[in-house]
């Protein structure tokens, strides 16, 4: 089979869906991989580095597409007045296309790939399942977005973070809050304390609280009978009640206002992100503090982020509401990425087919799995009949 790789083309993305380790193990299943030029630039790695490995180098995303079965992407492929050029239409029928597609979120992509009959995994709709954990893009990626916050917060921040005594006198430890304790938000808590940071955080599935302490952090919170509920079947949040936010700001306000760093994480799965840090919360916070809201791409958790932005309110604290954190650390993000996908498709290899067979009562690949034989199949999707 020959997998196509392509050159990411959505606005600030620097992550590849390959890396030449990845691509020497899916040559060695007996595919053909194919990177488009420049695929891996942004990401540190130059063409030579998968030819090395094997890759065949297209000159561009039309050859790279040409005879491909399967396309492995970041983002989803761009359609019809998405951008420079409709990938979609130049994936060949009945392809495999495995990425993060969105498909939830922009529900119309799947009409789009069940009209192309291909087969779209949405990787983001992975079930938290321990056996799916080595396959879990969100985790991996989530994990380095929490990593990066902290470093770009620490390096926003116009003092130092760790304790300094020195013989000119002594620099406090920075004093950072962090918002939300998932996967981002636990790997900034352990990060801020390698710095040297005195940590707190803040959440509102039970199970966070023990983990934020086990990681030597403080927790900031309100614990309710709403909160011994707030965690679905899946792991994530539930949204909260008006009430509920209102006693949490209480106390997440009052610690804001004492920290120097703000880590923001919190997210809701299918929701815009919960305000957490108000204007007025922002407006009580010290000059020269700052606010790092990698929930940006899902509205920020700070009612002052600009997404996309860096911005520095009239109090002078800094509000860093960049998008797209993994792909502010892309060599790595793409690395643990690439493993995912091939993870991914080594579970469901056919070495006799010299294919992926998905297996359609699997919980995974049902969970991930937005169309397939031309039609939506995804159980929390409009199913369309089969095509014609
Ligand atoms: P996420 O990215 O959806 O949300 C980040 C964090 O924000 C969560 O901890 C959530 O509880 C928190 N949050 C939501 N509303 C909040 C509010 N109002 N105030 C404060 N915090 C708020 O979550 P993530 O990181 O994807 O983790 C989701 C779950 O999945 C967790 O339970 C995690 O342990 C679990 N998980 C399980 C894996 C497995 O394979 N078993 C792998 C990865 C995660």
């Amino acid at each position: 089979m020959r997998l196509a790789v392509l050159k990411e083309r959505r606005s600030g993305e620097t992550r590849v869906a390959a890396t030449p380790d990845t691509a020497k193990k899916l040559i060695a299943l007996g595919n053909t991989v194919v990177v488009e030029t420049g695929a891996g630039l942004a990401a540190g790695i130059p063409d030579g580095a998968f030819a090395e490995a094997g890759v065949e180098i297209a000159p561009d995303a039309r050859a790279a597409l040409a005879g491909a079965g399967m396309v492995m992407k970041v983002r989803a492929p761009l359609a019809t007045g998405e951008g420079e050029l409709d990938e979609l239409a130049l994936i060949p029928e009945g392809a495999t296309v495995i990425g993060i597609l969105d498909g939830l979120s922009v529900p119309e992509r799947a009409q789009g790939y069940a009209a192309r009959n291909l087969t779209a995994c949405s990787m983001e709709l992975l079930p938290r399942i321990t056996r799916a954990q080595s396959m879990d893009v969100l985790s991996s990626q989530a994990n380095l977005a929490g990593y990066r916050a902290v470093i770009e917060g620490a390096a926003a921040y116009d003092r130092g973070f760790p304790m300094l005594m020195t013989a000119a006198g002594t620099i406090p430890a920075a004093v950072v809050l962090v918002l939300g304790a998932g996967v981002a938000g636990l790997q900034a808590i352990a990060t801020a304390r390698r710095l040297g940071g005195r940590v707190s955080a803040s959440d509102v599935r039970p199970a966070a609280k023990e983990e934020i302490k086990s990681l030597g952090a403080a927790f900031v919170g309100v614990e309710d009978e709403e909160t011994a509920a707030a965690q679905t079947a899946g792991g994530y949040a539930k949204a909260m009640s008006e009430a509920y936010l209102r006693k949490q700001a209480e106390v997440v306000g009052a610690a804001a206002a004492k920290a120097d760093v703000v880590i923001c994480t919190a997210l809701v799965q299918g929701r815009r992100a919960p305000i957490l840090l108000t204007e007025a919360m922002v407006a009580a916070m010290k000059p020269g503090s700052v606010v790092v809201d990698i929930a940006a791409d899902a509205g920020g958790n700070c009612a002052a982020t600009v997404p996309g932005e860096m911005t520095t309110t009239a109090n002078g604290v800094k509000v860093l509401g960049y998008r797209n954190w993994p792909g502010r650390i892309p060599a790595s993000a793409s690395a643990l990425y690439a493993r995912n996908l091939l993870t991914f498709l080594t579970t469901y290899w056919d070495k006799d087919a010299a294919a992926p067979k998905f297996p359609e009562d699997d919980e995974i690949v049902r969970g991930v799995t937005l169309t397939r034989g031309g039609r939506v199949v995804h159980p929390q999707l409009a199913p369309t009949p089969a095509a014609a």
